[in-house]
């Protein structure tokens, strides 16, 4: 079992936003090679890359049209290489994103399926055997190829199931059950794909739509078919790279059972990660960062610990400040109120997963228009800033593939020089982090979530207190007298007889 994950803190880059060295207006591999020595200034010690593989683009890269070779777009083969080889030899791991459940329209594999006579990719993806067919509760295109039949699509209509069966079938006639000899086949060739990318140096994966794979197989927190397939890879991995990580986009402890090393706890809809940071006014649910004080702790805390309980003997929770499909938190926060989200999620029993451009604060680009199908998505995926010259640092094209938003202070340049930047503030929370222990370790206990008072949770030795409103609070919490605050983001709060006396837009670690 991977030994490095548990003290692992990524850097997610998407590789189209990060640096451009050729002036194409596209990041390249030989841009985040460039920038390595930066990431691991901020205290990364492994690198989180969104899909570089051969694609059209029509979602990002999340439609794979060849597993085995990188992007041009990126470099060659040569610079991807030297990227991990760089990153490596920096004390970097590099985890890939590996896309399981769908490839391209345009994957070969696909177009032969799609030819209309039998052939040996016939039943690769799933195909309805009538041009009439469209099955209840999936998303089938027709009219496009001359097959007698509709195919199954995972997301976009340009991404292609692959067959990995079903786990309840309900339709024989095309419906194969998920230990059918084409399902099996798609799990090797998806195992030929991990090798691959392993022998040549990547340390493990990001799992797109990890609980995809099988249809009809229950909700998140059921996938016993799905589950199986991924324990079987884990075993794989565990005889033939045991330090290889799986981390999964699943959003459910069942991820951990299924033999993830790591689960992404994702901006859904209520859980915890949710409540704390994002809440939905149009969904009555306020983030407990709300610093008019409309958040409730009380129900953080009961979910997050049946979380943190069902995964934390055998897995990881990773905890992302945002990622490449969800608003960054600012402009929605100010960059005081950013310091103390940081340290509150960075300090949570979990793996930190820290995105481009978040250590300074890169804002949400609302209303740009949609590249490559982001929509959205698109604002939370625009050119790192470097610093405040022509396309903020980041390439001499005269058009880059998004525009960059350039800023006089919200730049890498302007906060190197600032010592209280919010860049700065985040190396010291990852070097104070590194130096301690506990941070890594299982112990954790809430010790008061009520609300929107300040929130207080031990780590060990280590007291967390996070006081989210715009006044002072305090929490009836007794700590030892003489608890020596070791960390601050804001004025430090102070321990008092009957409770702990917080700041306005304060987090304070205490050593007991
Ligand atoms: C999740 C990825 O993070 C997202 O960017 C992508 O569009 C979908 N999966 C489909 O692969
Ligand atoms: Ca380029």
């Amino acid at each position: 079992m991977s030994s490095w994950l548990k003290s692992a803190v990524f850097y997610e880059i998407y590789p189209n936003s990060f640096m451009d060295t050729n002036g194409d207006g596209y990041g390249d591999f030989k841009g985040i090679t460039s920038k390595l020595d930066y990431v691991k200034s901020l205290g990364c010690n492994a690198i989180w890359l969104n899909p570089h593989y051969d694609s059209p683009f029509m979602d990002g890269g999340y439609d794979v049209r060849d597993y085995f070779k990188v992007s041009p777009r990126f470099g060659t083969e040569e610079d991807f290489d030297e990227f991990i080889r760089s990153a490596h030899a920096k004390g970097i791991k590099v985890i890939l994103d590996l896309v399981p459940g769908h490839t391209s329209e345009q994957h070969p594999d696909f177009l032969k399926s799609a030819e209309n006579v039998p052939n040996e990719m016939y039943d690769r993806f799933i195909w309805t055997n009538g041009e009439w067919i469209f099955p209840e509760g999936f998303k089938a295109i027709s009219g496009r190829h001359n097959r007698k039949g509709n195919y199954i699509v995972n997301f976009y209509s340009t991404q292609p199931s692959l067959n990995y069966g079903f786990a309840r079938v309900d339709d024989p006639s095309w419906q194969m059950s998920a230990d059918s000899d084409a399902a099996k086949k798609t799990r090797e060739w998806l195992k030929g794909v991990m090798r691959f990318w392993l022998d040549r140096g990547a340390d493990g994966f990001r799992v797109d739509m990890a609980d995809s794979l099988v249809k009809n197989d229950g909700d998140q927190s059921e996938k016993k078919a799905t589950s199986a397939i991924w324990r079987e890879i884990r075993t794989m991995l565990d005889n033939e790279y045991p330090e290889a990580v799986l981390v999964s986009e699943w959003s459910n402890p069942q991820a951990i059972r299924a033999g993830f090393h790591a689960d992404f706890m994702l901006d859904h809809h209520g859980n915890p990660y949710n409540l704390l940071v994002r809440g939905e006014e149009e969904k009555d649910t306020y983030s407990y960062f709300d610093a008019d004080g409309r958040g409730d702790a009380g129900v953080i805390k009961d979910k997050f610990n049946e979380w943190y309980n069902a995964v934390k003997d055998n897995g990881h929770i990773a905890i992302i400040s945002c990622n490449h499909d969800t608003p960054r938190l600012a402009p929605f926060y100010n960059h005081d109120q950013l310091k103390i989200i940081y340290t509150t999620l960075f300090t949570l029993p979990g793996v930190p997963f820290l995105y481009y451009g978040d250590e300074i604060g890169m804002k949400y680009q609302k209303g740009i228009p949609s590249v490559e199908c982001g929509f959205a998505r698109t604002g939370s995926r625009t050119p790192m800033q470097w610093d405040d010259t022509k396309n903020a640092g980041f390439s001499s094209a005269d058009r880059p593939f998004l525009k960059a938003d350039v800023d006089k202070n919200i730049n890498v340049a302007a906060q190197q020089r600032d010592k209280k930047s919010l860049l700065n503030f985040v190396k010291e929370l990852f070097a104070f982090r590194k130096a301690h222990r506990e941070f890594v370790e299982k112990d954790f206990e809430f010790m008061h979530a009520v609300g929107s008072e300040p929130l207080v949770y031990k780590r060990g030795k280590l007291v967390v207190v996070v006081n989210p409103l715009k006044v002072k609070s305090s929490a009836p919490v007794e700590l030892p007298q003489k608890a020596e605050c070791v960390f601050s983001a804001g004025k430090p709060a102070k321990v008092k007889k009957t409770g702990i006396d917080c700041p306005p837009l304060s987090a304070t670690v205490f050593s007991i």
